[in-house]
């Protein structure tokens, strides 16, 4: 059985621990860590075999996978301690990956995996089949309800008055670095479309601001040597946090699933 160490007890970590709990899969939390450790042991309390709360070097220690649900700041301290210690990691804040390739050579090197599930959008799996060939262009545009982009430093920065604001606006333009360096805790889905897709080609990202919206809509469109895509979702959020939709933390439990289990469906 796969031993699992998860950092991170939040809207993401909880729903994981969750469903292994609930044996969705055949793996086992042997360890968890959060900077707020009370959360962490009200977890472990709620859980069947209450896995020990530990420091970041313990969990990895214990496990054979390492899964992040924390924040982008916290994987320096994480990825290559895991990676120093031949681990596997799947991460979900993802924009934090960007601008590190020293550790997808340091993974290379130890034989570590670093998966990285598709998140708060679809499509990856065809946008990965489609940089075999020629990319020209694939674009995100993500419209997120304004409690989502509320209190993000590029928005206070930039004196942007989400309260008064009576329409759908752009609030960013640019590329996917630059949107997860502008909302950290927002913008994953353009680091893994960046991810996924070739480097020569470009991915261009915008955010827009919608009052009185609940939902983050993510669109993908993709011109290449395949044809053209499209691809929208229109997300719930997370009970207990309205930047992070419900189907991130599916897709790392569909991720886990897709490792333990025999029939592995998509690219
Ligand atoms: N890939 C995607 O599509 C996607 C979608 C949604 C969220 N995310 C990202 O996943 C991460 C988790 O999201 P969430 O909604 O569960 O967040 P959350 O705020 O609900 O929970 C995060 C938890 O991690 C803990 N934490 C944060 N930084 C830490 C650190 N340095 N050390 C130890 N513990 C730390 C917090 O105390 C909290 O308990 C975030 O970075 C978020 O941006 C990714």
């Amino acid at each position: 059985m796969l031993k699992i160490g998860l950092l991170g007890v939040g809207a993401i970590g909880r729903t994981i621990a969750m469903a292994l709990d609930q044996k969705q899969m055949n793996a086992e939390l042997v360890a968890v860590v959060d900077q707020d450790r009370a959360r962490a042991e009200a977890l472990s309390a709620e859980l069947s075999n209450h896995p020990a709360v530990v420091s970041i070097d313990e969990m990895i220690a214990r496990c054979e996978l390492a899964v992040e649900a924390a924040s982008q700041g916290a994987l320096p301290g994480f990825v290559p301690k895991a990676l120093a210690q031949k681990r596997d990691i799947l991460v979900m804040s993802v924009g934090g990956l960007l601008g590190h390739d020293e550790w997808f050579h340091a993974a290379e090197e130890k034989g570590s995996k670093i998966y990285v599930p598709s998140g708060a959008i679809a499509g990856l799996d065809g946008i990965k089949s489609a940089s075999i060939g020629r990319v020209e262009f694939a674009q995100l545009t993500s419209r997120k309800p304004v409690k989502a982009l509320a209190g993000s430093k590029y928005v206070v920065d930039r004196g942007i008055d989400l309260e008064n604001m009576s329409e759908e606006t752009v609030v960013f333009e640019g590329t996917a670095e630059e949107a997860a360096r502008a909302f950290p805790a927002t913008s994953n889905v353009a680091a893994s479309l960046r991810l996924a897709v070739v480097r020569s080609a470009p991915v261009c990202v915008r955010v827009v601001a919608v009052p009185g919206g609940n939902q983050n809509v993510h669109e993908i469109q993709a011109q290449g040597e395949f044809g053209r895509l499209t691809m929208r979702v229109e997300n719930v959020p997370a009970k207990t946090n309205p930047k992070t939709s419900q189907l991130a933390a599916f897709s790392a439990i569909a991720t886990l699933k897709n490792l333990t289990q025999a029939l592995r469906v998509g690219t």
